[in-house]
């Protein structure tokens, strides 16, 4: 098992990243003290897979769990959803010293922090990820929060997790789309901060695939280590952890126009990605056997590079990089890559520079 520290004062935690965990999770929780009754929160896809064994080793460690599921998709990660949740607690008696468990991927866990960051103003948080985005990026970092009508993760709050705890044999059971999708993260690591993170990706990608136990144990690691670096540095997004959208400025419209129907998060944030490695060229000077090199990984990720857009897509797509909430005095901002493996954030490009990279 290997584990790494996100050092964060008095809400410092661990996560713990390794096969065959999840029949564990009782115990880790017993470490940290926790309060005995407690809500497993999980998914209609992932509950049926794993909450008999989260269940068991909570019981087995001496807590009283119940079991809430939600649907599946997106489309759980609403107020909606909290509010029936709110309700299962209060009947449950989950009180001030209980906490929650989120069981499942991105949209569990930060539907299911949310719900543990605003019940009784608060109560204690863990989070098992089961899908490879949840245990490399939202799982770390402390954001959580659910979708308005008007646009994603509107409504939230920073609260951190007690733990993490990535039981790597989850992805085992995950479709390979949605591994792709989450090695979309992975590859991002290694262009904002990481350059041998990156190398050890183009060398071992195919065992990756296989679901090479060594290598993701590594890239997992590796990924959350990087992280929890930003975090750590920036906690409330004030600066530095805009890095962590790089890519995301196109890839984040795509999904946008596109209704969050046709692309995964990380199949959008591939072209995205590539887009903007191709803008590093044209305003950063990043070389061209770099750009090569990045569109490369990606297409033998399996992900998309390129997107065709007609002049009325491409019109949406500049509007809805507009409506991004990172967007700062009407100005869209870039995070560039200098070279793979460093960054910078902030960046003003001018629309036609855009256009071509989409092209
Ligand atoms: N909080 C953050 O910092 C942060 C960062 C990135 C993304 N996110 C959020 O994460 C969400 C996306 O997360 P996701 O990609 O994990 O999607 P997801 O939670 O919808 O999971 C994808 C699908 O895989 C299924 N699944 C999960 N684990 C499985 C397993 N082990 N075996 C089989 N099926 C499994 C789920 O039921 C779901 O159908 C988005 O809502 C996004 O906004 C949050
Ligand atoms: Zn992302």
């Amino acid at each position: 098992m290997r584990t790494v520290k996100v050092p964060l004062g008095d809400r410092s935690y661990s996560i713990k990243i390794g096969g065959g965990l999840l029949p564990r999770l009782g115990n880790e929780c017993r470490r940290l003290k926790l309060g005995s009754r407690c809500a497993v929160v999980t998914d209609r896809t992932v509950g049926p897979l794993y909450a008999r064994t989260a269940l068991a080793s909570l019981r087995q460690a001496g807590f009283a769990p119940m079991e809430i599921r939600v649907p599946a998709g997106e489309t759980t990660k609403s107020l909606r959803t909290i509010h029936t949740c709110y309700d299962q607690l209060a009947r449950h008696r989950i009180e001030r010293s209980s906490f929650i468990t989120a069981l499942g991927g991105g949209v569990v866990g930060d539907m299911g922090g949310f719900l543990a960051a605003s019940y009784l103003r608060g109560i204690d948080f863990v989070q098992v990820p089961t899908t490879l985005l949840a245990q490399v990026d939202s799982s770390v970092g402390g954001k959580v929060g659910v979708n308005l009508k008007a646009g994603k993760n509107l409504v939230g709050a920073f609260y951190q997790p007690r733990l993490v705890l990535c039981d790597l044999d989850s992805l085992k059971t995950l479709p390979k789309r949605e591994l792709r999708a989450g090695l979309a993260e992975v590859i991002k690591y290694g262009i904002i901060d990481d350059a041998t993170l990156f190398r050890r990706l183009e060398r071992t990608l195919p065992e990756l695939l296989q679901l090479d136990a060594v290598g993701l144990a590594h890239i997992v690691a590796r990924s959350c280590q990087i992280k929890a670096k930003i975090v750590e540095q920036d906690e409330r997004e004030d600066g530095l952890r805009a890095i962590l959208n790089y890519g995301h400025t196109i890839g984040h419209a795509l999904e946008t126009i596109s209704r969050y129907g046709k692309y995964l998060h990380g199949e959008a944030i591939s072209i995205g990605q590539v887009a903007a490695s191709r803008i590093s060229r044209d305003v950063l000077g990043l070389g061209q056997a770099e750009v090569d090199r990045i569109e490369a990984l990606f297409a033998r990720a399996g992900l998309r590079t390129t997107v065709r857009l007609a002049t009325p897509q491409m019109a949406k797509l500049f509007a809805a990089m507009k409506l991004d909430k990172k967007v700062s005095r009407g100005k869209v901002k870039f995070v560039l890559a200098k070279k793979i493996g460093q960054v910078e954030f902030g960046i003003d490009v001018p629309r036609a520079t855009i256009k071509t990279a989409l092209k």
